[in-house]
Order: C-alpha cells, then structure tokens, then sequence
C-alpha cells in the first residue's frame, strides 16, 4: 500500500492532519521501532477500529443492555469474550476495559473496595495493602506506585529481586506477605528481562489468603506461544492490554476464574461471584458506554493470535531478543539482569558516563526508537536514569530473525560509541536504516 492509498477521504478533506498521520506512517517504516510495549497492528485490526461502530453506545453486557439496537453488537463483544477466553484458556473475559491501566483499576475496585452494588458491606478497606514490583525495579505504575491512583489509596508493600540476577528469592517474598497480609498481590512488569514464576506465587498468596493478579500487557504474545509460564491457571486474575506485543487495537481486556475463593474473607455481605465482581468493576463502577469498535478489533486480535503463524511470531520474539542481547554483551555492553529470557533487553549504564537520555536520544537522531528507562539499582533520577530499554516484537512482527538482530546490535553499538558526536554518524546510520526496513513488510503499512 502506498501513501496515497491510504484513508483517501482524510486526505481529501482534513489534508493538514492526514500528511499527520503519513509522515508518522514514514517514520514508523523507516527506523527501527524498539520500544518494547508496541508493536505493529495488522490491517483487519485497522480496519475493524475504523469501522462505523464507533457511533453505537451499548452500555451493559451482551444481551442485557441500557440501548437498543444492539443485536449484532451483542455478538461482536460476545465474539471477543469468547476468543479472549479460547485464546488464554479462562473461565471468564471482560473485553470492555478502555486501556491497560483502567483494566487494573477495576481490578482493585471489584477485588480491595466496596463496589456500589456491594454498598451493604461495612468493611472498611482504607488503604489496602497489595504486594508488588515497585516501578524503579520494572513494575507498573498500576501496581500500587505512589504517583498513581493506586499508591494513593492503596499501601503497596513492595518485593523484589537479586539486582545482578533478576532472581526473585521466594523465600522474601513469603516472609514479607506474611508479615505484611497484603490482600492482592500483583505479578507483572513493564521493565522485568526474566520470567515469571506464577506457581511460586500463587502458593504464598494461598498461604496468605491473598488474591493473586497477574498483569500479562508486556508478554501476552509469549505466553499464547508457550514461551513464558501461562499465569492463567494460578491466577485469580489476568488483567492484559490489548496492544503491546499482542498487535491488536489500544485496549485492555480481564481474564478470571468464576468463584471468588476468598468471598468469605473480603466480601461476605456481596452477591457477586469472582467474574461478576470483575464486570461490575468496569461497568458501572469505572467506565461507561464500551468502545465497540475497539472490542470488534480486539475479537479479530484473538483469532489472529491463535493462529500457527502468531505463535511462531511469539517464540521469535523471545529468541531475537535473546540473539540481540548476546551480541550487544560480545560487543561489551552490560545488560540489567545479565541478558532476557522474554522481549526486553535493559542496556545498564551505571557504570557509562553516559545516561540512559543521552544514549536513548542519540539512538533516535539515527533511528533506532526505544526508550530511557530505569534500571535496577539506578542511581539517576527517572528523567535522566541509567538504562536504555528496548524489545523486539515490532522487528518481530516484520519478519526479521536472528541474524538481523545481528546488524541492529552493531548499530546500537556504533550509535554508543559516538554519543559524543552522533552528528559525525547519524545521517548515515539513518539511511542504513532505511535501507534495510525497505526490505521487510509491516503489518498495517505495507502488508
Ligand atoms: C505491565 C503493564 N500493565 C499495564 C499497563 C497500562 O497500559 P495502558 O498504557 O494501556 O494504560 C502497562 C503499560 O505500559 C504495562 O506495562
């Protein structure tokens, strides 16, 4: 597809935005997309988020709405929830969440506070604590960070890991939730290079008699292709997004068992089982009418993500990952953790003069896109840190393997070495850059 063959109307009348939208098109086929949270969506995704139903308002669930003229709409959310639960393998899905982050907040509405259909209970659920990766150490923001919602009316009781190693010792982490019984614990990350042990987990939260929720938004691809633990088993709770490595539209979805086994603890007055406290979280507790077009792409998302093909993309990812942090640490770089076992890899500059901006903002100039982030033990502050962070499922999803991680991990070395002088060397690697994107195809752009 060439430039003038996309969105032809918005061309004709909104010229302004749609030279927008293609020269963002441009840069996006021209550098390297490296940071490890996108990917690229694949045209039915596209398409299905451009469609007309974007007008239509269906507040509810399917088959039980506030609306009328929901008939075929009740079969496209229906559609989506019962791929989402194919997909994963859950007892229960909700595709109504507007993004990743709301998703977690209806989580901690329907799961550490009194929803309003619950407002009989007299619980007092102040401060609540939840367990979880602090943001400096890879977790999200969602999980109980200070700067967020979640910090502030909840108490997070953070865990964390071997710094050199990423090894999370067990043994820590039980000991603190059973000092500490926090009433959810949260597995996931957005900066974490190694895997998740679900199993582990989940046996301290039974101890503790705490819900265990797992965020799967960065890894979701690996987990549909087997190569990192599936959460959904061990989990009371699977909160996802539906962009990032999964290629579907922006969105988050919410995977569940149906019983709430710890009902009798936290929520004895509620009607409500484990799936029904989740849905009531979203809606009406949190969100209004649900973005139907966006529901629509994310049921096309799941098909395409049961696919063969999706799963050989999933274990790719894993394994250009892992080729790309070989070659950078042969090249002398040091990696947070000593390497990746999932799509990230942490470039750790503590010992560089240099900061983890500066590298990032000279990768840029050259076209190389990943983004500066913290690292474990960093000592800069989080405007400036001490790490580079990128991933691989957008090269991923252009079809390229290991030996083109090859290339890429020379640039990002030569790009390191003249951070000094990036201007002697940007316009060339650059253009190197563009060469070699032309040779690939990029689902939604030139598929
Ligand atoms: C682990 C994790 N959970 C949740 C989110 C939130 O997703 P969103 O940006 O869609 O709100 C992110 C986003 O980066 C994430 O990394």
């Amino acid at each position: 597809m060439n430039a003038h063959d996309r969105h032809p109307t918005l061309r004709a009348r909104d010229p302004e935005l749609a030279a927008l939208i293609d020269q963002q098109i441009d840069h996006e086929s021209t550098t390297l997309k490296m940071i490890p949270s996108e990917s690229f969506a694949p045209l039915e995704v596209l398409e299905a988020c451009g469609s007309m139903l974007t007008n239509k308002y269906c507040e509810g669930y399917p088959f039980a709405r506030y609306y009328e003229g929901n008939e075929f709409v009740d079969q496209i959310e229906s559609l989506a929830i019962e791929r989402a639960k194919q997909c994963f393998g859950a007892e229960h899905a909700n595709v109504q969440p507007y993004s990743g982050s709301p998703a977690n907040q209806a989580v901690y509405r329907a799961l550490c506070t009194n929803g309003a259909a619950d407002a009989a209970e007299t619980t007092t659920c102040d401060k609540v604590k939840v367990m979880a990766l602090s943001l400096p150490l890879g977790g999200h923001l969602t999980h109980g960070w200070k700067a967020s919602f979640s910090g502030q009316d909840f108490q997070q009781i953070p865990y964390g890991y071997d710094l050199e190693t990423g090894a999370i010792d067990f043994d820590q982490v039980r000991e603190l939730a059973k000092r500490e019984r926090p009433r959810m614990i949260w597995v996931g990350a957005s900066s974490y290079p190694r895997l998740l042990d679900y199993s582990k987990f989940a046996e301290i939260a039974q101890e503790v008699e705490a819900y265990l929720v797992a965020d799967m938004a960065h890894i979701n691809a690996l987990i549909v292709a087997g190569v990192h633990p599936d959460p959904v088993p061990y989990c009371d709770v699977v909160t996802s997004t539906s962009h990032k490595m999964l290629c579907g539209p922006r969105a988050g979805f919410i995977l569940s068992k149906q019983e709430d086994r710890w009902k009798h603890l936290y929520h004895p007055a509620s009607k409500m089982d484990l799936a029904k406290r989740l849905d009531n979280g979203v809606f009406p507790t949190l969100q209004g009418g649900p973005h139907v077009h966006v529901m629509a792409a994310m049921a096309t998302a799941f098909r395409r993500a049961m696919t063969p093909e999706f799963k050989a993309y999933g274990r790719q990812i894993v394994a250009n990952a892992k080729h790309l942090a070989e070659k950078l640490m042969e090249r002398g770089h040091r990696l947070a953790t000593g390497g990746t076992d999932n799509h990230i890899v942490l470039i750790d500059l503590r010992a560089s003069e240099h900061t983890g901006k500066d590298f990032a903002k000279a990768l840029a100039k050259c076209g190389i896109i990943g983004n500066f982030n913290m690292v474990p033990g960093d000592q800069r502050k989080p405007f400036v840190t001490s790490g580079v962070r990128l991933g691989t499922p957008s090269l991923t999803g252009m079809g390229m393997k290991e030996k083109d991680m090859e290339r890429v991990a020379a640039w990002i070395d030569e790009v390191y070495r003249h951070i000094g002088d990036i201007d002697t060397v940007a316009t060339r690697i650059q253009g190197e850059i563009k060469e070699f994107c032309d040779t690939f195809n990029i689902p939604g752009i030139r598929e």
